[in-house]
């Protein structure tokens, strides 16, 4: 059985021309554009193709963006004073600052210090802490986008068993607090976890997010299971590559996404419904 691609491409299209919709029905009633903020510090390379990315999404549905490209000897002083200046700009309803931060800044109280209304990556301990207690507000972009893509396979998720490998702050945990909201049966596996083959091969839905190329084979795969490939790595050639083996587990599932194609563009628009929401509360 060869699984049905999980088009992310295409889904978030579909989504970007709700937003669209939702931007001229706000100008059509008086309403400025939905405005985000971008803080790129340093020069990574990696970083500044996404940071592009978000910048033509915002053009792409007429959102306002700015973007504050720092010094990657910017101090911490100054980043959380840019920030709390941008917690009162009133023509911008989203903060992100783009992640690495170079090593003398704490990004803890960088997070900490944007307006978790403005949150729109859904990284304060606030909007995490919402999501924890079911009462979710603005919520982490990549584990929203994974949670529109399982809406869009109609499979009943309440009572799924799901298996997220990986339990970074950013995906692994958020993304557990998602399918725990949604009624899955939630195992995390991390590094210390003594056979992730084990808890994925039980898994109707499995979730790597470990960005290690390879991890995923298709023997961990259980006959008709959901495939959502988050890990992403680079090879020397700047191809991407995710963490599941995808010609093998593509053999097994019944839904996988590609990489590139699958998660990377519903991360986007997450970004972009989360902009919307913070500009509409
Ligand atoms: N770096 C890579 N992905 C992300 C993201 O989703 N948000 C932020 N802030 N930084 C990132």
């Amino acid at each position: 059985m060869a699984a049905q691609i999980l088009d992310g491409k295409r889904i978030a299209q579909d989504l970007r021309t709700e937003i669209r919709q939702a931007v001229d029905d706000r100008a059509a009633t008086g309403l400025r554009p939905p405005g985000l903020a971008v803080l790129l510090v340093g020069s990574d390379p990696v970083s500044e193709i996404y940071v592009g990315a978000k910048r033509r999404d915002c053009e792409q549905v007429g959102y306002h963006s700015i973007v504050q490209h720092l010094s990657a000897n910017v101090t911490q002083e100054d980043l959380e004073e840019r920030i709390r200046a941008l917690n009162t700009d009133p023509s911008i309803d989203g903060i992100l600052v783009q992640l690495p931060l170079p090593e003398h800044i704490d990004a803890h109280r960088i997070i900490d210090t944007i307006d978790p209304r403005k949150d729109v990556d859904g990284f304060h301990p606030y909007n995490i802490g919402r999501l924890a207690l079911r009462r979710p507000a603005l919520r982490s972009c990549t584990p929203k986008g994974i949670m529109q893509l399982l809406e869009h396979t109609n499979i009943e998720l309440k009572g799924a068993e799901a298996t997220v490998i990986g339990a970074s702050n950013h995906l692994g945990r958020p993304m557990g607090l998602e399918l725990l909201l949604a009624g899955c049966t939630v195992t995390l596996a991390h590094k210390f976890t003594r056979d992730t083959g084990a808890v994925a091969r039980n898994a109707d839905i499995v979730i790597s997010a470990v960005g290690k190329r390879g991890l995923v084979p298709g023997d961990w795969i259980k006959p008709g299971a959901i495939v959502i490939d988050v890990g992403i790595t680079r090879d020397d050639d700047g191809k991407l590559h995710g963490d599941v083996v995808f010609e093998e587990a593509s053999q097994h599932a019944s839904w996988i996404t590609p990489v590139p194609g699958g998660v990377g563009p519903m991360t986007r628009v997450a970004l972009l419904q989360n902009t919307l929401i913070a500009a509409s509360t």
